[in-house]
């Protein structure tokens, strides 16, 4: 208890003391806050849970907000009174001259410099009017006999507070995207867009019923309780992965057009995500904007169709424009069809035919001045004709194609520039070109089989998504937090991770004196910072990005944190300098402990080498499945592996795939990312590069951790040079004779775990496979786990 009231009065004290700043309890009437003290005048809820007042959203530009006080890393804002739209956010009011007044007749009002109105309650309650800020974060404005007569609670923005209903009357907002009650009383999110509108959850194709709500309770009403579970009358729930009375919670609709429930953490400030609506994140319609397509292939990102690019490179909801002018009277003759291929756009089609040929389907759009675009799906043969499209997706299991209008003089470029989001490498995406009649476009029969068998493996991956929303678990929540907008993510992470001049690092390297090592990107230094810190200093080599582009980057890479990944905690660009300033890893990297001079000082014992193996796999799998930006590594090798002084792995240069230099135009091999013999064969073939290339080098890596060989050159086996795929093949014969002890390093002298060992080998060669057949980091982690004899000791983790 006494714990629990100094919490509460510290912050009292702190603000009273501290900056002479007096927070208000009680607003009576004929009583103002100026913008320009906004940080010294404003209302405090009795816990001191809630603030009100004057938000600086930006130098000079403030909102009349609540906020949640306690969260002092990342200020959540839960209410805002400004007027907004949705393309430009809340309109804000200037922090000299502006007001929040009780008038003498009860009315709260707040005002701009000129002495304009731009919001007010609308109260009339008379002079005995009392605002006031309750525990709950509700502000509620109180006439002469205590009765409320106006409450914030009953106009939410873009969030919902615990005991706070959502009812038919209300909506939450944010951006495009709406969640509220529809006309049958089930509880929907809906895109509102400039010009479409389209509901997206739940999902569109399935009844309500078969989306497990109810149509015929017309209470509508959705609340957040105190033990963290929002139930709504139609029957949806979702129960926070924390629930449990005494947390700080609230439901936001994020600016990507989830809704998401984040629980604070008391001891670090910071919003965790413990359950959200919508899995996948390309059902939310949209995301990309008009003509973009959302892409799953690599990782999220939303991308152009090819020859179309972004209309504004920092927003993805405005979609992209071609890049090419369109006469809609031009002959036929005059076009061709570039192909996307397993693109899709939902709705709005011009017409759909079934069981006509692609050539028929290809036909009716050419010849069709309105269509823009067609999908065609091989198999049963559906030819939809598009004039506008939205809502766009690249599914891999889906059995069909897009096909996009574009001029025949049009020079389409093989790769359209580097527009995607993601910080996947290699080329993007893999549009290519067709004009009528070329051979290829035909050769579509041999892959309509496989197809149809995915097409049945997505709907069943469908079907098992609906069910989890219908029983609102959620496995699939994500950890980390999801900013509401590109600022605020720069603003998260300020704390932490922040820009150095050059002089600084220059500094702390003594002059880039002692070097740690060399890689592609760059040259490492050792430094030490002003506070004692001890860091890796990076110097890049071949950046050629403008200042903006990089630090964008940079600043998604900043904000990556896991314990299996070498974190990030600053970076400098002056001029053409780039630098990236790392945590400095103890330990030298596992190549010199399988290979290097330090294997025979402190050869790795066997638990070690199965401990970096799971620390590897699980740092990969979150880059590729659960941070924000997913992102594919491209270069992993023993060289980017460090070990801490406790042997835990923790993977370098992550995310610098993206910052190298690309050419856009010549992709070939001495553009290519990655070592040779730990990369996967398709950077040869030019595919595109997703995930699976980093599922291979961990496979090569993983063979390597146990052979204590570097196998990846190849080796000498009974006194015959043999290349890496020989060697994989005669460690296959071995292993299915069942002598696995023969593949493990000989140095161990049979001090190793037989049943890990086994399953190390074997999820090596499946991560060799063809690249469809490689399993995923999340299903290695989970195998190598199901075989870890220390699993008690490691409760913490939650894959
Ligand atoms: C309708 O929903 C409300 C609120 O969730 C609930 O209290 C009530 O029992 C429901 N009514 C029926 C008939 O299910
Ligand atoms: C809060 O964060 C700390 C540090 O990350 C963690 O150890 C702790 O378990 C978290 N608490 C809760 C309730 O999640």
């Amino acid at each position: 208890m006494a714990a629990l009231l100094y919490l509460v009065v510290l912050p009292l004290l702190s603000f009273t003391i501290c900056s002479g700043a007096s927070p208000w309890q009680t607003m009576t009437t004929g009583s103002h806050i100026k913008g320009e003290d906004h940080d010294k005048v404003f209302f405090l809820s009795p816990d001191a849970t809630f603030s009100c007042g004057f938000y600086e959203l930006g130098t000079n530009a403030l909102t009349f907000s609540i906020w949640y006080t306690t969260s002092a890393e990342e200020r959540a804002v839960v209410w805002t009174a400004n007027p907004y739209s949705a393309g430009s956010g809340y309109s804000p009011v200037n922090k000299y001259g502006s007001r929040i007044s009780l008038n003498h007749d009860g009315n709260l009002i707040l005002t701009d410099t000129n002495g304009s109105t731009v919001w007010e309650s609308k109260t009339s309650s008379g002079k005995h009017t009392t605002v006031t800020l309750l525990n709950s974060g509700n502000l509620v404005i109180k006439d002469s006999s205590n009765n409320i007569v106006w409450q914030s609670f009953h106009s939410p923005t873009d969030t919902l507070l615990p005991g706070q209903n959502l009812t038919k009357d209300t909506r939450l907002v944010s951006g495009y995207h709406h969640l509220y009650f529809d006309n049958d009383n089930v509880l929907r999110m809906l895109y509102d867009g400039p010009e479409i509108t389209s509901i997206y959850w739940p999902s569109p194709d399935y009844s309500a019923q078969i989306n497990g709500r109810n149509r015929f309770n017309s209470t509508r009403v959705a609340v957040l309780d105190d033990m963290g579970n929002f139930v709504s009358s139609d029957g949806f729930k979702i129960e926070a992965s924390d629930s449990g009375p005494g947390i700080k919670r609230r439901i936001t609709i994020d600016y990507d057009g989830n809704f998401r429930m984040y629980s604070l953490n008391a001891s670090t400030g910071k919003w965790n995500v413990t359950g959200q609506a919508v899995i996948q994140m390309c059902y939310v319609h949209g995301l990309c904007g008009k003509n973009g397509l959302c892409d799953y292939s690599g990782g999220l990102k939303c991308i152009c169709p090819p020859d179309y690019e972004m209309v504004d490179p920092k927003n993805w909801n405005k979609g992209c424009k071609p890049r090419f002018l369109i006469d809609r009277n031009s002959a036929p003759e005059n076009f061709k069809f570039v192909k996307q291929p397993h693109g899709d756009y939902y709705g709005f089609d011009l017409s759909s035919n079934e069981s006509i040929s692609f050539e028929a389907c290809w036909n009716i759009c050419l010849n069709r001045s309105t269509c823009i675009s067609f999908t065609y799906k091989g198999g049963d043969g559906w030819c939809y004709n598009k004039d506008l499209l939205y809502n766009g997706q690249v599914y891999p299991y889906f059995p069909g194609d897009n096909y996009m209008k574009v001029p025949k003089s049009f020079n389409s470029s093989t790769y359209s520039i580097s527009k995607q989001e993601n910080l996947a490498c290699g080329p993007p995406g893999s549009e290519s070109e067709l004009m009528l009649g070329s051979a290829s476009m035909y050769g579509t029969k041999k892959d309509n089989i496989n197809w149809t068998y995915f097409y049945v493996f997505a709907a069943i991956l469908g079907a098992l998504e609906l069910l989890v929303i219908v029983t609102g678990w959620y496995f699939f929540f994500k950890k980390h937090n999801i900013p509401k907008s590109m600022e605020d993510g720069y603003k998260m992470i300020t704390n932490q991770f922040r820009q150095f001049t050059y002089r600084e690092l220059r500094e702390a390297t003594g002059k880039f004196k002692e070097e740690l090592g060399r890689g592609g990107a760059g040259i490492v230094y050792r430094g030490v910072l002003g506070d004692k810190k001890i860091v890796a200093v990076k110097k890049l080599t071949d950046v050629r990005q403008g200042e903006e582009e990089f630090w964008a980057e940079v600043t998604l890479i900043g904000r990556i944190n896991h314990i299996n990944l070498v974190r990030m905690w600053g970076f400098c660009s002056e001029g053409t300098n780039r630098l990236l300033v790392y945590e400095y890893v103890e330990n030298e990297s596992l190549d010199k402990y399988l290979f290097g001079e330090r294997s025979t000082e402190s050869l790795l014992g066997w638990s070690q080498r199965y401990k970096i193996a799971l620390g590897t796999a699980r740092g990969l799998a979150y880059l590729h499945h659960e941070c924000l930006e997913w992102v594919v590594h491209c270069d992993v090798k023993p060289e980017n592996i460090l070990l801490t002084r406790d042997f835990e792995a923790k993977i370098a240069d992550f995310g610098l795939a993206k910052l190298a230099k690309r050419d856009s135009t010549s992709f070939n091999f001495t553009h290519m990312r990655g070592t040779m013999g730990y990369i996967a064969p398709e950077w040869a073939l030019n595919l595109p590069i997703n995930a699976k290339v980093d599922v291979y080098s961990y496979g090569v890596v993983l063979l390597e951790i146990v052979t204590g060989i570097r196998v990846s050159n190849g080796l000498v086996l009974d006194q015959r040079q043999i290349d890496f795929l020989e060697f994989v093949q005669e460690a296959k014969r071995i292993l299915s004779a069942g002598s696995v002890s023969d593949i493990v390093d000989d140095r161990l002298h049979g001090r190793f775990d037989t049943e890990q060992a086994t399953a190390m080998v074997k999820i090596a060669f499946s991560c060799l496979e063809e690249r469809s057949k490689r399993p995923t980091m999340d299903e290695i982690v989970k195998v190598l786990m199901s075989c870890d004899n220390e699993e008690d000791f490691h409760p913490a983790y939650s894959y």
